[in-house]
């Protein structure tokens, strides 16, 4: 790797080991933590947040349809999108990180159905029901998650899909590593859950899931736990 990454890694561990503030509102929380990694946020989470793009293809988004994701950060799922986006009816991208916003709406320049949004994702509404609401690596990141599902299944038509892809604690998982994830992810104001899964089956008929662990940079032999779910509003 060319010296000038390294460096732009090291930085990027750098917060990580500082962990998250604990001092101020959410939003004031993280955008401190943020701020100093907004651009090298996407090159170092290339490598960390996996099964994104298999989580675009499952939704199966088709032309005409009016898409939402919720905690979007960077807008890094512009390019996961590709050529779907151009068809899309309209793309809202909503998060609370203003840091990260500043990222999403460079990418969003010229894309005339990309509304770049910032607000809570517990609270933002679109003006109308949409057909398709995702999040990726966001839910285990906002508090009041469950109040997200509740806000994202209002917001979908009846028959509309929620993917979400996120870090958690698996059934199976052993007390060590139980512990090692809740204390190593919560430094950084990740907090993984064994309830979101069940959460989500009990809001949205369960169209696909699958659980998997996935590497971490910098951490050799470690496989962090990760699962995919796409749902379907059932009323
Ligand atoms: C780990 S990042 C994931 C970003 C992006 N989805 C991705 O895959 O790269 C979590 C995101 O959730 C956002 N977030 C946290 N709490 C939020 C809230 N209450 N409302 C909206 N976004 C929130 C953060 O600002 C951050 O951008």
């Amino acid at each position: 790797m060319p010296l000038a990454d390294l460096t732009a890694d090291a930085r990027i561990l750098w917060r990580l080991l500082r962990g998250q503030p604990r001092r101020g509102s959410h939003a004031e929380r993280l955008q401190a933590f943020y701020a100093p990694q907004a651009a090298r946020y996407d090159a170092f989470r290339a490598r960390l947040l996996h099964g994104r793009e298999e989580l675009i293809e499952e939704l199966a988004i088709a032309p005409g349809e009016h898409v939402v994701e919720l905690g979007c950060g960077t807008g890094s799922s512009l390019q996961r999108l590709g050529s779907r986006l151009p068809g899309l009816a309209s793309l809202h991208l909503v998060d609370l990180c203003p840091a990260l916003l500043d990222q999403a709406r460079q990418r969003a320049v010229g894309l005339a159905n990309v509304q770049v949004v910032e607000a809570d994702a517990t609270r933002w509404q679109p003006e109308k029901p949409v057909d398709v609401v995702f999040l990726s690596y966001a839910l285990t990141m906002i508090p009041d998650w469950s109040a997200v599902i509740a806000n994202a299944h209002t917001m979908l038509r009846p028959g509309g899909r929620i993917g979400v892809v996120d870090f958690h604690l698996p059934a199976d998982a052993n007390p060590v590593g139980r512990r090692f994830w809740l204390s190593w992810f919560g430094h950084d104001g990740v907090h993984l859950s064994a309830e979101h899964l069940p959460a989500l089956r009990q809001r949205f008929t369960e169209c696909r899931r699958s659980e998997r662990r996935a590497a971490v940079p910098y951490l050799p032999g470690l496989r962090a736990p990760y699962y995919r779910f796409v749902g379907e509003r059932r009323d």
